[in-house]
């Protein structure tokens, strides 16, 4: 913990330089609208095009950002091995870049190595802090991978049905819609069980996300929907287990964490099964708990190794835009904001000024979304909810880097399972608040569509 703040109190000095040294570039040259992070941009289109730092850095705060990024590829074993030690009793995944694949994404696939789909589960209800209700044995998470001597809490078995769909024109898409049950659970499982299946997003720009002020956020809120265009938002309200207090949800599919700090200790705790300094009980409920077997009190994670990982993913850069003068793109970002895609995926926002990391602070950048939740219609709902978050909301995912997904990641699959295996497929199942978009984009003629779908490749 302290080390993080010592850390941090250096680079105020080497940030004041750093956003001199940017402020110019900008200057000089006018607006870049390939610069989709501001300053944190890095023009890389390459399969590592998720994983770099953001520039001007200093020398030991790029140090931080490396052993964070040795950290998060770090596969975790089951005491009592000495080091990297605290995987389990019962886990998802062994590492965060097994889920995250090249700071990317997982693949929606269940019990591999290379599974990047967790389930959340919970009981119709909340808990006293407004969250989701724990199943006793369960938790709010399913683990269904365990280390020898434990069991998984149980097995998830996903199937897959076709669900065609047909523009106006003729065309006919078929989706898939997929179907999740629990197998073999290591203990009955109640009938009125809720899941929610989640597939791990990239990991590009949090630093940014985290940057935006809070009071922007509440700003893209039109609960009433005055303007009349069918999109209303809501902001999650969110516990957070480390200052103890509702704070605004910002990470996780439905906004379900506030800070990078939690979500990376959760993803720790829940994901892997490893303590640490932030969420210092193990995730296993039901089970033994190898660290008490051996008698050891302390979190399995070093406080240090928590900081350095949040730091890493916090300084992630955003890769560039590619080809954006291209008049096909220019057409169909036109036609992005023309049916009201814009009116969630929110292309231009300020982040607020953070003086310990410049190329975060104060930058123009082009997230497309605006962190909110909205609701998203039957055919996306988990029927879970999550904090204010109802069974049908999900916040709206950022598309910068979207169309180098599969470029980083081998594969791509989008939305908040890994249903949707091309980008069109993502946007035909909208619904709720962006069912006016949807029919708006099913109405265009397929050059148009063609040439929205080719903006957001080069996003
Ligand atoms: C089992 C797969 C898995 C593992 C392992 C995993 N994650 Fe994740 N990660 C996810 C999923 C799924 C989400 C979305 C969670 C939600 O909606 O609550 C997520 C969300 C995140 C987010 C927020 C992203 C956003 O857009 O809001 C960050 C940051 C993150 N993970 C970092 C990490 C780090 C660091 C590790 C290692 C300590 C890690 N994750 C391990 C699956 C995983
Ligand atoms: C009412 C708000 C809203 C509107 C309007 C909207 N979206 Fe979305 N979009 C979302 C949300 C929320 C998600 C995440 C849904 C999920 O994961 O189930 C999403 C997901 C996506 C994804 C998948 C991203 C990924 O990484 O998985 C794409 C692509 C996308 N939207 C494009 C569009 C386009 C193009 C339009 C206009 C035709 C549009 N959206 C209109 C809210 C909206």
């Amino acid at each position: 913990m302290k080390k993080f703040y010592i850390i941090s109190g250096l680079a105020v000095f080497v940030t004041a330089f750093t956003m001199c040294h940017k402020a110019g570039v900008f200057a000089d040259s006018g607006y870049d609208d390939r610069m989709s992070g501001g300053a944190a941009t890095v023009l890389d289109a390459s399969s590592k095009a998720f994983g770099n730092r953001v520039d001007g850095l200093s020398a030991r705060d790029e140090s931080v950002h490396i052993t964070g990024d040795a950290t998060f590829s770090q596969t975790f074993v089951a005491p009592p091995s000495p080091i990297f030690t605290g995987l389990g009793p019962v886990y998802n995944n062994i590492s965060c870049v097994n889920c995250h694949r090249n700071d990317a994404e997982g693949i929606p696939t269940a019990g591999f190595s290379n599974s990047g789909l967790l389930c959340r589960l919970s009981l119709p209800g909340q808990d006293s802090l407004g969250g989701p209700l724990a199943i006793p044995g369960f938790g709010t998470q399913l683990q269904d991978q365990a280390v020898i001597g434990a069991s998984p809490e149980a097995n998830v078995v996903i199937t897959y049905t076709d669900l065609p769909v047909t523009y106006p024109d003729g065309t006919t898409v078929t989706l898939r819609s997929p179907s999740y049950t629990l197998k073999n659970p290591y203990t009955p499982l109640p009938g009125n069980y809720l899941l929610s299946p989640r597939l791990a997003p990239p990991l590009v720009g949090m630093g940014l996300l985290e940057n935006i002020p809070e009071a922007t956020i509440l700003s893209f809120v039109d609960a009433g929907d005055a303007n009349g265009d069918g999109i209303t938002g809501k902001a999650n309200y969110v516990y957070d287990s480390y200052t103890k207090r509702k704070e605004l949800g910002r990470f996780g599919l439905k906004a379900n964490t506030p800070t990078l700090l939690t979500q990376v200790a959760a993803a720790y705790q829940q994901d892997m099964g490893v303590t640490s300094y932030v969420n210092p009980e193990e995730s296993a409920l039901g089970q033994p708990q190898m660290s008490v077997i051996h008698g050891d009190t302390q979190p399995e994670l070093a406080d240090s190794l928590l900081n350095y990982v949040v730091y890493y993913v916090k300084t992630l850069a955003v890769p560039a835009r590619r080809n954006v003068k291209d008049t096909v793109n220019l057409r169909g970002a036109a036609l992005f904001n023309q049916v009201n895609c814009s009116g969630c995926h929110r292309p231009t926002i300020q982040t607020g000024v953070d003086l310990t990391l410049g190329p975060i602070s104060n930058q123009r950048i082009h997230p497309y979304t605006d962190l909110l939740v909205h609701d998203m219609g039957e055919g996306l709902a988990d029927n879970r909810p999550d904090y204010l978050a109802t069974g049908s909301e999900w916040r709206t995912a950022p598309l910068w880097g979207i169309g180098l997904l599969s470029i980083a990641n081998g594969t791509s699959y989008y939305l908040h399972d890994g249903r949707a295996r091309t980008i069109e497929e993502a946007i035909l199942w909208h619904g709720g608040e962006a069912a006016n978009a949807r029919q708006k984009f099913m109405q265009l003629g397929s050059s148009d569509r063609a040439a929205l779908l080719q903006f957001l490749s080069s996003l």
